[in-house]
């Protein structure tokens, strides 16, 4: 399948992430059983993994999606924007991160910091994955659905250039990136 100037081909089918999503759900319903957790959706990308992780939750909780942006076509761009979004007080929650995946896991540290400074209980992640370098950099990720290389990858909720978004499959670039 070619998306503008990239060529990519099915890397984790549907079944499979439906069943990584729902081991994560239960993961979460087991240490969040006596807690009103807030999850903290990251825009675009972790919408179609958000939904489906978050209609598996028992617990009672709270939704609040948040933007913050940090790639330009398949490389990070480095420099952050401010987080944006949770309209609701965060102060003294259980807050849970979701993001569909953290590649150099700049956009989750400094996620974790500011949330960290609201005044809130706690602060945990979930991604659907986690590429090596958040790995050997040991970024702070409780929940990780799969672990990868550095490849680039689309669908279900992510994109290139904007594209790809759509797609109930992941697919990872067969280009060398
Ligand atoms: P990080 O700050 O380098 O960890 O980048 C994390 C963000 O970049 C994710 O939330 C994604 O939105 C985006 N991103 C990282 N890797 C990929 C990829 O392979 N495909 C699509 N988006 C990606
Ligand atoms: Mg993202």
């Amino acid at each position: 399948m070619r998306i503008q100037d990239i060529e990519f081909e099915p890397f984790i089918g549907a079944a499979e992430v439906h069943e990584r999503i729902t081991a994560l759900a239960e993961a979460i319903n087991r240490d969040y059983a006596t807690k009103t957790p807030v999850f903290l959706p990251v825009l675009n990308g972790s919408f179609m993994f958000a939904a489906d992780l978050i209609r598996q939750i028992n617990a009672a909780c709270r939704v609040s999606f948040v933007k913050i942006s940090s790639y330009q076509g398949m490389e990070s761009g480095g420099e952050l924007k401010t987080l944006i979004g949770h309209e609701e007080s965060l102060f003294n929650q259980d807050l849970v991160i979701v993001e569909d995946i953290i590649d150099s896991g700049l956009t989750l540290s400094k996620m974790i910091n500011e949330l960290r400074s609201l005044g809130t209980r706690s602060v945990e992640a979930v991604a659907l994955l986690r590429k090596k370098p958040a790995r050997e950099k040991a970024i702070e990720v409780k929940y990780v659905g799969f672990d990868i290389e550095s490849e680039f990858v689309l669908g279900f909720g992510m994109d290139y250039n904007g594209l790809g978004r759509n797609l109930n499959e992941i697919y990872k670039a067969v280009t060398e990136v």
